[in-house]
């Protein structure tokens, strides 16, 4: 078929000698069988022209070179794809070559590479004894055409000509080596032989082995992965029971199952099978399993000592599960930082205690925990703590009821720490001197943040500080404010004697503070407390000059001197002494004005008169004509300079100042009333018992009393009784002013009538 190089050159000159071409119809093309064919076909093509002369035949393929055939048929066999083009031929004369005729409508032919069988097993090419196996026989072309289709098992034809081979039940004598191919039915196309496929048929039905993760006991609130396990493991489809085998909870192309653990009715017993095919075919069903399903445990988040924290402590979280039983633990921590709006998981920090040694402004923020188990189930998320971290601690002390006591009082100094109230532990300190606060050895008192004194004494005058601790690796508060107590004693064993004798004092006045007892009047120190300055020390007059800046006044035995006082020297004094005893203080009020009132230093004693003069700065007149107003109401008007109360009682206490009305106001000053203490009931039964007769007495009067009405009259009934016990050698005086018990009101007022 192929053409050779010289009769085509041959041809070619011929051409050119040829001058002319008659008349001559051109030839009709055909082609045999069809004009599309497969690799490996036999084609024929045919060339047809007027018979009355004879001919030779010139083809040529996509016009490339002309092909000489005697005849006018043309075969080509075993047609290869490049055969495919466009055919066209034309006929010359035998005896003149010269005669050519037209070329032919062209012919196209076309040629592809012949389609191959596919065998494809469903459901498997492993089946098990029983299943149904369906062998399909693919071919990608097809088109319309009627096909029959051959079936060969180990090279033996079987007798059977459809696409779809389908074995029923297959038996092991069904397994072997499959292949396929097809023919068409009344013409020539075939299609390749399939390769060879090999079916294997397995003798046991097989039996899943299921497993649960995690192993063991779940939680509600998490999930459980079920897992078939099987050999073989493609095409099938997995069944999922619980409670029984009749209770199918899921089906799943996977052979795994997560099961959501919502509540304690999502565990028992579960089982599975595989199946496919279709009439279904299944596998064993597996074991029973059991999923073993408890509540999820709670979960706390406990925080030491508090989440009110400051720069610097330690802090432990702790997470507790709670009826965790004797499961293994571990943790993990998420906080939600506040300042930085963000979220993060400290890790899985493993420990149940979580423990941050310097905590930070940075530390605060949202805390919560949870326990995971071993095999990833996870307790409830606790709780949000919220740890808020603050600056340097600060301690505050503050007194209740009051700082200025008598002897006997009760006061209790109330230590708190701003901002914060749990598991602090607090110590209290005195001043030692006016440098040094010592921690006070019955501290213990102050347990819980209260320290009472039950019943203060003239030595309790002082200034008192004090500091929270908290924590294993301790953190104190700063040291608290100050707080000034000052104890008034009845008859304390020195007195401080000031010079002028009064409370107020002008400007540039010189001042004389002396400390006195009866005995032995060395050692003693003027000692003062003021609001700036806190506690300091009159200056013994050898260290004056040079080294204190808070020099104040000059300290000579037991005198202190100061030459000139300033508004700044307003505060309040006392004596001491080293062996840690007091004198009663004294305030004293230091006025930039002209006007300044003249009231005593120390208590005034219920009964005794009190005089107050308004004093001017300049001698003349050096006591003034004023107004006296007492806590902020006017008492007397336009006095000769002096207010005389005679008969002092409780109610005369109170904030006293004059007034001029050019000179102006003198400041405020406070007079304290000392009460005379008597226990009357006390007083009666000493009474009673030392006289005897007196008990008649007094049924006597009480009687005469009931006759002649009430009359209220005070009457000074004086009773001297010495006793053996205890202090009771008072005049007990004024009876008038007894209110308790009524009895006695009317035994006075009865005997003034006698
Ligand atoms: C789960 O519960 C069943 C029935 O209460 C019990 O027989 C089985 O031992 C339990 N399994 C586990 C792992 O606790
Ligand atoms: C079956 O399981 C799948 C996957 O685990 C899940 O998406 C589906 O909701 C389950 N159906 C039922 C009825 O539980
Ligand atoms: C401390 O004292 C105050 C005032 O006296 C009182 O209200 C408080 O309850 C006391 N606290 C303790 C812990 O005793
Ligand atoms: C006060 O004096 C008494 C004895 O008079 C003594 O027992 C006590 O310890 C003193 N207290 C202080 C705080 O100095
Ligand atoms: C006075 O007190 C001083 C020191 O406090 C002491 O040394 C001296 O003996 C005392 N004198 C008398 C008489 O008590
Ligand atoms: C000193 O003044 C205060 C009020 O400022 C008062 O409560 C106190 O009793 C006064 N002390 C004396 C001894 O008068
Ligand atoms: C100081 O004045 C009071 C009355 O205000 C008086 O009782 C006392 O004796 C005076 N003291 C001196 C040392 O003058």
């Amino acid at each position: 078929m192929e053409l050779s190089p010289l009769p085509l050159v041959l041809l070619l000159i011929s051409n050119i000698h040829s001058g002319h071409t008659e008349e001559i119809p051109k030839p009709t093309q055909t082609v045999k069988p069809q004009s599309s064919v497969f690799t490996g076909d036999t084609i024929t093509l045919n060339c047809e022209v007027d018979q009355s002369t004879e001919w030779e035949f010139l083809w040529t393929k996509d016009s490339d070179f002309e092909l000489f055939e005697a005849s006018g048929t043309k075969t080509i066999s075993s047609v290869k794809v490049s055969d495919g083009g466009q055919y066209k031929c034309r006929a010359r004369r035998r005896e003149n070559i010269h005669v050519l005729t037209d070329y032919s409508e062209p012919l196209t032919v076309t040629v592809e590479e012949r389609p191959k069988a596919k065998v494809i097993v469903q459901p498997h090419e492993r089946v098990l004894v029983g299943e149904t196996v369906t062998l399909r026989c693919d071919i990608q072309e097809g088109g319309d055409t009627s096909w029959q289709y051959s079936w060969y098992k180990d090279d033996s034809v079987i007798e059977y000509k459809l696409q779809e081979y389908t074995i029923n039940s297959v038996t092991e004598s069904n397994a072997g080596k499959y292949r396929c191919n097809r023919k068409e039915i009344g013409g020539s196309r075939y299609s390749h032989s399939s390769d060879e496929v090999t079916l294997r048929v397995l003798g046991l039905k097989p039996k899943p082995e299921l497993k649960s993760n995690p192993e063991g006991a779940a939680l509600t609130g998490n999930t459980v992965t079920l897992t078939c396990h099987m050999d073989q493991s493609t095409g099938w489809q997995f069944y999922w029971y619980q409670h029984t085998q009749k209770h199918q909870k899921n089906t799943t192309d996977k052979n795994s199952y997560t099961v959501n653990i919502d509540s304690v009715s999502d565990g028992g017993q579960y089982w599975c099978r595989a199946g496919r095919g279709n009439p279904v075919y299944y596998t064993h069903y597996s074991d029973a399993l059991w999923v073993n399903v408890t509540d999820q445990p709670k979960t706390i988040l406990t925080v030491k000592p508090e989440n009110q924290l400051f720069s610097g402590e330690t802090v432990t979280l702790r997470c507790d599960i709670q009826g965790g039983g004797d499961t293994e633990w571990t943790y993990s921590w998420t906080v939600e930082n506040t300042n930085y709006r963000n979220k993060y998981i400290v890790s899985e920090y493993k420990k149940q205690e979580y423990k941050i040694s310097s905590v930070e402004h940075t530390h605060s923020g949202k805390y919560t925990c949870r326990g995971k188990t071993r095999g990833g189930q996870n307790s409830e998320i606790s709780d949000a703590v919220t740890l808020t971290v603050s600056n340097k601690a600060q301690a505050v002390l503050s007194v209740s009821p009051q700082k200025w006591l008598t002897e006997g009082d009760s006061v209790t100094l109330i230590c708190e720490v701003y901002g914060s109230s749990t598991g602090w532990t607090f110590s209290w300190y005195r001043d030692d001197n006016e440098f040094n606060y010592k921690h006070l050895s019955d501290s213990s008192r102050g347990a819980g943040g209260n320290y009472t004194v039950s019943s203060a004494a003239v030595n309790h005058t002082g200034v008192y500080a004090c500091r929270g601790e908290r924590g294993e690796q301790v953190y104190y508060t700063e040291d608290s404010n100050t707080q000034p107590l000052w104890v008034t004693g009845v008859s304390p064993s020195v007195s401080l004697i000031i010079s002028p004798n009064r409370t107020q004092h002008f400007t540039s006045d010189s001042l004389t503070l002396s400390c006195e007892d009866q005995s032995n009047s060395t050692g003693w120190t003027v000692r003062r407390y003021t609001d700036i300055e806190n506690m300091e020390d009159c200056s013994l007059l050898s260290l004056s000059s040079s080294s204190s800046s808070s020099y104040w006044g000059s300290q000579t035995g037991s005198t202190c001197r100061i030459s000139s006082v300033y508004t700044s020297h307003t505060g309040v004094y006392w004596c001491y002494s080293e062996s840690g005893d007091n004198s009663n203080a004294v305030n004293i009020t230091v006025h930039n004005g002209d006007v300044i009132l003249e009231s005593p230093v120390h208590p005034v004693t219920e009964g005794d008169s009190l005089t107050l003069r308004c004093l001017y700065r300049y001698k003349n007149p050096s006591v003034l004509t004023a107004d006296f107003y007492k806590d902020g109401s006017l008492l007397q008007k336009q006095t000769t300079g002096e207010m005389i109360i005679p008969t002092v009682s409780k109610s005369h206490e109170g904030f006293y100042y004059c007034k001029h009305t050019e000179r102006g106001e003198s400041p405020k000053s406070w007079i304290s009333v000392r009460e005379v203490q008597i226990s009357v009931l006390n007083m009666l039964s000493s009474l009673l018992a030392a006289c005897p007769y007196l008990l008649l007495t007094v049924i006597m009067v009480f009687k005469c009393c009931r006759v002649r009405g009430k009359t209220s009259v005070s009457f000074p009934l004086c009773i001297f009784f010495p006793t053996n016990t205890n202090t009771q050698h008072y005049i007990v005086g004024r009876l008038g002013l007894v209110v308790w018990p009524p009895s006695l009101v009317e035994l006075g007022t009865c005997m003034s009538g006698t």
